[in-house]
């Protein structure tokens, strides 16, 4: 079904109001919105309205088994939706939020099955994003969002990806301008014996640490979960962030990472490399961020790997990025849009 999809920006709360008002009262009629945040935009509608948030997995054509973050403007928010906090759950919100922090929680009777898939367990979110502050504040409910792309398509950083991926299907679309994250919320779940980290993001791993005692590290944010294996967080099983070339990422030197290139097919074979290496490559490279900074990284991936689709690639090598803090983020995101597949490179000696 087609329907009739506005756009308006919103860059500012205060002097864009009337954007915002506009997006929180189609928020309030069921309506569904994208909205931008600071790490992805999202497609939002009322957490407490199961049709309405029905219609995101309609929108998305996303699983119905892969449950949604309810995004929050205020603490007080926070009892619609949880029954209880679990240790150091006030700490984390004091912390990180409002911000790129999602924490897994125990669901609250008013929640409705549609948001959560079911599960015991709510995850919540306080955006930081002005705009996004302010839309869900005026709206007087809690958001249901999950990244307003097309599922299995790299989540969206403009307007523009949001257009390509989801107009005609929602009934606003407000553009706040280039994503200052562009990777998704960290994701830690509270509900286990340990803290466990879902999904990195850009609160890091080290900055979770300082506040929690002890974080595990789910293995499925690095390895392949098995079909039909539980998962701790159902967005794993999915493989997420794909473009629709084939991508292996390709872990080595800068001479080696060249000499591996030389020896594959060249048609319709594209690089995925850090900016320093554009040019200096036998097939066309896309980049994706320096060398040493993990936090343009994180704002270009995305973008980037939209960009291979569109010139056409077939095949993308891509380089292994940093792990290191937000790092994991973006290796975290590059590994699921190569299924799992990383080639380590070591010196032939033939
Ligand atoms: O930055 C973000 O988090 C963006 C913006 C829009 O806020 N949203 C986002 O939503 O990335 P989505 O739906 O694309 O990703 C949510 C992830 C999924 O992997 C989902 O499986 C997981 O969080 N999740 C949601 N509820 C959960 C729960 N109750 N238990 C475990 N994992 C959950
Ligand atoms: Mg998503």
């Amino acid at each position: 079904m087609n329907i009739n999809t506005q756009i308006v920006r919103a860059l500012d709360p205060d002097r864009d109001r009337a954007a915002v008002s506009l997006a929180a009262r189609l928020l309030r009629d069921g309506k569904l919105v994208v909205l931008p945040t600071e790490t992805v935009y999202g497609i939002g509608a009322n957490a407490l309205d199961s049709e309405a948030v029905q219609r995101i997995f309609a929108a998305k054509g996303r699983p119905q088994d892969n449950p949604l973050i309810a995004h929050i403007a205020e603490m007080q928010q926070l009892d619609q939706l949880v029954s209880g906090l679990p240790p150091g759950a006030l700490k984390l919100a004091q912390t990180f939020w409002p911000g790129p922090l999602t924490m897994v929680l125990p669901r609250g009777k008013g929640v409705p099955d549609v948001v959560s898939a079911g599960l015991p367990t709510v995850a919540v979110r306080m955006p930081s994003l002005p705009v996004a502050r302010a839309i869900i504040r005026e709206s007087g409910v809690p958001v249901a969002a999950p990244s307003a792309n097309v599922s299995g398509r790299p989540s969206p950083t403009t307007v523009q990806h949001c257009i390509q991926d989801l107009s005609g299907k929602v009934d606003l679309i407000v553009d706040g301008g280039p994503s200052p994250v562009g990777v998704e919320s960290t994701v830690v779940s509270l509900v286990g014996d340990r803290p466990r980290l879902l999904r990195p993001g850009a609160v890091t791993l080290a900055q979770l640490s300082e506040v929690l005692e002890d974080v595990d590290v789910d293995p499925g944010v690095s390895r392949h979960v098995d079909d039909g294996a539980p998962v701790s967080s159902p967005g794993m099983k999915y493989k997420h962030y794909a473009p629709r070339a084939n991508v292996v990422l390709v872990d080595g030197t800068d001479r080696q990472f060249r000499a591996f290139l030389e020896r594959q097919e060249k048609k319709g074979t594209y690089a995925l490399v850090f900016d320093e290496d554009i040019g200096d490559l036998p097939v066309p490279a896309m980049g994706y961020g320096p060398r040493e900074d993990s936090e343009a990284q994180a704002r270009g991936l995305f973008a980037a790997l939209r960009k291979l689709d569109e010139l056409g690639a077939v095949q993308v090598y891509a380089r292994t990025p940093c792990k290191a803090g937000m790092g994991l983020a973006v290796y975290n995101r590059l590994v699921r849009a190569a299924g799992f597949s990383e080639i380590k490179l070591t010196d032939r000696v033939d």
